[in-house]
């Protein structure tokens, strides 16, 4: 199935509203975990930079598994940011966790990181050498990135089906985006180009479930 791309941005309010409603918890949980698996024994410090943070869960569950770091998140959609605020605050890490409204590519504050973390925005993008890009200008040399996304299925019946599984009990809105995300996820095979064209490809790519890969390594 060829790709379809969607829009970038997550700008509407009711979009924003039902993604920060959502159960990610399986997901994000993993995410942490596989954070971990990639570099054992690491306990993050200093300043974290999670790219297309959306409301901010992942950078919550990120700051509560390593204590003695702060994220900075960056995402273009006022919407999100403003889910964020509210998330981080019902969550105790104001302190912790700040966001910066910012579409990308564009430079960001603070940095070089040495950590970066990235979840579900690759699909989003027009122009994925963005993402890879944006890793190159913002991340410390030796710096350890761990990017998650959606793998596209191989047809519209099989991306059918993994909406039914996964977000079946979920408003339609999720639903809708869910499918639509799903048929603007990359293949490991074209992240592979991605990363070669990058000259990043020393990073991992693996596929981790029925729905995700991972990009790993360090910089
Ligand atoms: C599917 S959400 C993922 C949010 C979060 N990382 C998570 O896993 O819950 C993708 C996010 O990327 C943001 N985004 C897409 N394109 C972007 C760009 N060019 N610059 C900044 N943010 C972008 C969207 O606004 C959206 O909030």
């Amino acid at each position: 199935m060829e790709r379809i791309p969607e829009p970038e941005l997550m700008d509407d309010p009711a979009q924003a509203r039902a993604y920060a409603a959502a159960d990610f918890s399986e997901p994000h949980d993993r995410f942490v975990a596989l954070f971990g698996e990639c570099f054992p024994g690491i306990a993050v410090t200093g300043p974290v930079l999670d790219l297309g943070c959306g409301p901010g869960d992942i950078a919550c569950r990120f700051a509560q598994a390593h204590p003695r770091c702060s994220v900075l998140g960056v995402d273009g959609s006022d919407a999100m940011i403003a889910e964020g605020e509210r998330l981080v605050t019902a969550r105790g890490l104001a302190g912790r966790i700040r966001f910066h409204r910012a579409r990308l590519p564009c430079a960001l504050p603070g940095g070089p990181y040495a950590t970066v973390i990235c979840n579900s925005l690759l699909h989003h993008l027009r122009d994925p050498a963005v993402l890879w890009e944006t890793l190159r200008a913002a991340a410390a040399r030796g710096a350890r990135v761990l990017v998650m996304d959606l793998l596209r299925p191989a047809t519209e019946q099989r991306a059918r089906e993994l909406v039914t599984r996964y977000a079946g009990d979920e408003p339609e809105i999720l639903r809708r985006d869910f499918f639509h995300s799903l048929l603007a996820a990359y293949r490991p095979e074209e992240v592979w180009g991605q990363l070669e064209a990058a000259r990043l490809s020393h990073l991992r790519i693996q596929v981790v479930s029925d729905r995700h890969f991972i990009v790993h390594g360090c910089l």
